[in-house]
């Protein structure tokens, strides 16, 4: 009936997550507020591991990629579902360093990590640093040689693939501020380099082609290129690259015109060719990662909002308000993503009203959804935006001093916060009196 298998209808037609009402869920925590399906996520998570025993013989690692949503507990599930950890700021890898993840189970990425984000990953014996451009591989050399250590990198390569996502989440093509270009040369230029220096080793490639992707095509090509550099550095150096990460990107159900396959699928067929191109280019089989973000917790996650003012301009639209908006959820004014939407507390009837979700944003573009279809609401009905777990927390912010929603995790009926809601006490923690 919906977008997420966690959700239902419950007999009172209230719109349930993980076997929760999602309406109580509202009343007890208040909105806005994050719902997170712990079920959806551990399943995802354990769905993506034991691909990699199938299609890898388990010489493989899916790495939660954190910026989809991070926080403490987020990491402890990634832990104890075996999986590793993709950072991309200092303050992610200190998340995880808080929530006791495995050090040597985190790649840091960025395409300009800090000169004290640096040596906090070095400092912190991180697994992986991802090194992005010339300056960095320089940088981070001298790093470790004063601290006289060895730092295993891998390297960010465009691999050239042109994936069919909105442009701003599109990575792989030459024309991106992410990593080294294959087709000028750079590439090659540069893992020469690394070769070279003394204080880091080079074990790994690393490429991402983009986000919210749905064919397979694009992540095969991509692999096909990565096996091939990986050959070339081999025949122009003699060097063995042991470890190919093939980042992240797979689609999620957003609407009913969205249609993900089935991720083992991807992996089946990137597993079939990097296993192909190994064996063209006498290769060893490389130790393979992914970076799966989105696909872990966008399904499993919900807003909850309550309805305010109903405002309907004759021949215009009807333009709901709700106590958020792109504070907490920014995706349809930054890529116009599409969301499914629902009245929370008259979910068992059909939708037929068209509206426009209005956040309470001092900005006309702050919207969450136009013309989209619900049950017609009153002030104080309960809304749910559905497929909210990724990108949408990690990206809110406290523009005109709203303070950020709380996350609640709910599991078979059972529900527990997880991230405290921010209190105006909090806005105000690090200014000063004049
Ligand atoms: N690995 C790397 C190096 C990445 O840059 C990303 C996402 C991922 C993995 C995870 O990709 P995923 O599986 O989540 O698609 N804010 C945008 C998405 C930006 C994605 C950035 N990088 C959005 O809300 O759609």
């Amino acid at each position: 009936m919906f977008v997420n298998d966690c959700l239902n209808v419950n007999k009172k037609g209230h719109l349930t997550i993980g076997g929760c009402d999602t309406v109580e869920l509202a009343k007890k925590y208040g909105t806005p507020l994050y719902v997170l399906d712990e079920n959806v996520i551990r399943n995802t998570c354990k769905a993506y591991v034991d691909s990699f025993k199938r299609h890898y013989d388990g010489k493989g690692l899916p790495l939660y990629a954190s910026k989809a949503l991070s926080c403490k507990a987020l990491c402890e599930i990634a832990k104890e579902e075996k999986m590793g950890l993709d950072v991309v700021s200092g303050g992610e890898l200190y998340t995880a360093i808080s929530a006791g993840f495995p050090v040597e189970k985190i790649h840091f990425h960025g395409n300009n990590k800090t000169y004290d984000e640096l040596c906090f990953a070095v400092d912190s014996n991180i697994g992986k640093i991802v090194v992005d451009n010339l300056n960095e591989l320089e940088t981070l050399d001298s790093i470790c040689a004063k601290k006289n250590r060895v730092q295993k990198i891998s390297m960010r390569i465009k691999p050239g693939v042109d994936a069919h996502t909105h442009s701003f989440i599109k990575t792989g093509q030459i024309d991106s501020k992410f990593g080294f270009a294959l087709e000028t040369g750079e590439a090659i230029d540069a893992v020469k380099e690394a070769i070279e220096l003394k204080n880091v080793e080079l074990t790994e490639l690393h490429c991402h082609i983009g986000s919210q992707i749905f064919d397979i095509e694009p992540f095969v090509t991509a692999a096909e290129v990565m096996m091939d550099f990986i050959g070339t550095i081999k025949d122009e150096t003699g060097y063995i690259v042991t470890e190919l990460n093939l980042g992240g990107g797979f689609g999620i159900k957003y609407t009913d015109k969205d249609n993900p396959t089935a991720y083992d699928n991807y992996m089946k067929a990137v597993s079939n060719a990097v296993h192909a191109k190994a064996e063209e280019h006498g290769l060893p089989v490389p130790f393979v990662y992914i970076e799966p973000g989105r696909s872990i917790v966008g399904e499993a996650g919900i807003t909850l909002y309550t309805v305010g003012a109903v405002k309907t301009i004759p021949r215009v639209r009807t333009y709901v308000s709700i106590d958020g908006g792109m504070c907490d959820n920014i995706r349809y004014a930054l890529y116009q993503s599409e969301y499914t939407v629902v009245t929370a507390n008259k979910a068992d009837l059909e939708p037929d009203f068209v509206v426009t979700i209005a956040g309470k944003c001092c900005e006309s573009g702050d919207l969450i959804q136009e013309n989209t279809k619900i049950v017609e609401p009153v002030p104080g009905d309960t809304l749910a935006v559905l497929s909210t777990g990724a990108y949408n927390y990690s990206m809110s912010s406290n523009y005109n001093r709203i303070p950020k929603p709380p996350i609640v995790l709910v599991n078979n009926g059972s529900d527990k916060l997880i991230v405290r809601r921010e209190s105006y006490e909090d806005l105000i923690k690090n200014d000063l009196d004049l």
